[in-house]
């Protein structure tokens, strides 16, 4: 077993946005540039800065002064030509916690209401999962005009984007009204509401596991089955993000900022999940264990011609759940996985009950497309008190928000004080 890092702390109130990965894109209005000190109060607050810039936004602030603030790579065209296969700005797109536009330009509203993607910056907004926040700015009247009012209410009512209503006031034009593009300190404000509001799990340790175990036959060989680890690493990072101090435990290599140990068996999974389960305030078990293992490991690589056939003699792995269900705390919450092909709310509801969980997250992996592998699942949350909640089609990561969400109301409830009966 490898530990793959140290811990870093949580230290929220010096960086209150550490960890969180924000996409600035600028659009070309004057108040473009504000961008350079938006984008500095960002990193000072703990942020990972991206900048995206429209090629209108160019001819107010240079690429030179955000990448200087921001420290990062500045992103401007589309077709770059150069770089890996994979965009990075696609990655950017997929793994920011936030997409922050200001100031946003008429012509950027009315391209993101159509779902235009002609330019970078539209591209990763479309390509991006993250929430969006919108900072207007532009000349009163064209900020009255029934066609961005429109564009503005189908990003806040249709797309659910956040709008950071502009102010009142004298405009760089000389135009008195609204279009004033929001102060920086209420962009600060709205953006730290809505991701620390998230961190509600600050401080909890939360214990995961994600992947396959693999069961050696041979040197060469084992047996395994299909869990990629994507929906514990999925459950981990959302855990981590608000505030959870998380422990993997993976089958999976993944570069994390918190602690992942990587095993490889069955046995080796229980060993890790055992020594840190008393210090877990709650245990999420995604990863697909082998319940059975090859009774013996051949010290060298089995030859096809030793025989025809090859019989292997298999013998029960222990049930790490099973186990650790017998010995929780009261304190302690554990939630379950059950993949099933058949009977999937029969199975789910009896390993629910017979490993004393708390909750268990049934999937049902005939369906094509989702569970193992892929990026997407749908589930079915069963709880121990019968309640049952189902989760559509919808990533993983969004899935795994829904079980934080469970958890830190559990944990609510947990310490609840419990009523005085009257003697
Ligand atoms: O990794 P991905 O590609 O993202 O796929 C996700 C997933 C499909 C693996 C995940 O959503 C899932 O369903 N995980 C549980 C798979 C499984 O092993 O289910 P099970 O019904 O066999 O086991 C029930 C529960 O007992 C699981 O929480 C499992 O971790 C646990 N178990 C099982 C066997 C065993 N020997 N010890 C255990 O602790």
């Amino acid at each position: 077993m490898k530990k793959a890092k140290s811990r870093e702390p949580n230290a929220e109130s010096l960086n209150p946005l550490k960890s969180k990965t924000i996409l600035l894109g600028v659009s070309g209005g004057i108040a473009a540039y504000k961008a350079c000190d938006l984008a500095s109060m960002l990193r000072r607050a703990g942020a990972e800065v991206h900048a995206v810039l429209t090629a209108n936004a160019r001819e107010f602030v240079t690429p030179l002064s955000l990448k200087t603030i921001t420290r990062n790579a500045v992103h401007c065209e589309q077709f770059s030509g150069d770089g890996e296969w994979r965009p990075e700005h696609i990655d950017l797109a997929q793994k920011a916690d936030l997409v922050l536009i200001a100031p946003a330009t008429a012509d950027l509203i009315a391209r993101l209401a159509c779902g235009i993607c002609d330019d970078l910056l539209t591209t990763m907004i479309l390509a991006s999962r993250a929430q969006v926040m919108v900072a207007p700015a532009m000349n009163p009247r064209m900020l009255e005009h029934p066609a961005t009012q429109h564009n503005l209410s189908v990003l806040q009512n249709r797309y659910r984007y956040e709008i950071i209503p502009p102010e009142v006031g004298e405009v760089a034009c000389g135009d008195f009204g609204a279009g004033k593009m929001a102060s920086l300190e209420t962009i600060m404000a709205t953006v730290g509401a809505r991701l620390l509001s998230h961190r509600t799990l600050a401080g909890r340790e939360i214990l995961v596991t994600a992947g396959g175990t693999r069961e050696p036959i041979d040197p060469v060989r084992f047996i395994g089955n299909r869990s990629s680890g994507k929906m514990g690493i999925a459950m981990a990072d959302a855990a981590y993000a608000r505030g959870a101090e998380v422990t993997l435990i993976s089958t999976v290599e993944v570069d994390r900022p918190y602690p992942v140990l990587l095993v490889e068996t069955a046995q080796d999974m229980q060993e890790a999940v055992e020594t840190e389960f008393d210090n877990c305030q709650a245990l999420v078990m995604t990863a697909a264990v082998a319940d059975f293992r090859p009774l013996a490991v051949s010290e060298h690589k089995i030859k096809k011609t030793e025989s025809e056939d090859l019989l292997l003699e298999l013998t029960k792995n222990p049930d790490i759940l099973d186990l650790l269900g017998r010995v929780k705390r009261k304190d302690q919450i554990i939630i379950g996985f059950a993949a099933e092909s058949e009977a999937l709310l029969t199975n789910a509801t009896d390993k629910l009950r017979r490993k004393n969980l708390d909750v268990i997250v049934a999937n049902d992996i005939t369906v094509p497309d989702i569970g193992f592998g892929s990026d997407d699942n749908a589930v079915i949350i069963l709880n121990e008190d019968g309640s049952r909640e189902n989760l559509p089609r919808m990533p993983k990561r969004a899935i795994a928000e829904h079980l934080c969400d469970l958890l830190a109301e559990r944990f609510a409830a947990l310490e609840k004080p419990k009523s005085k009966v009257p003697n």
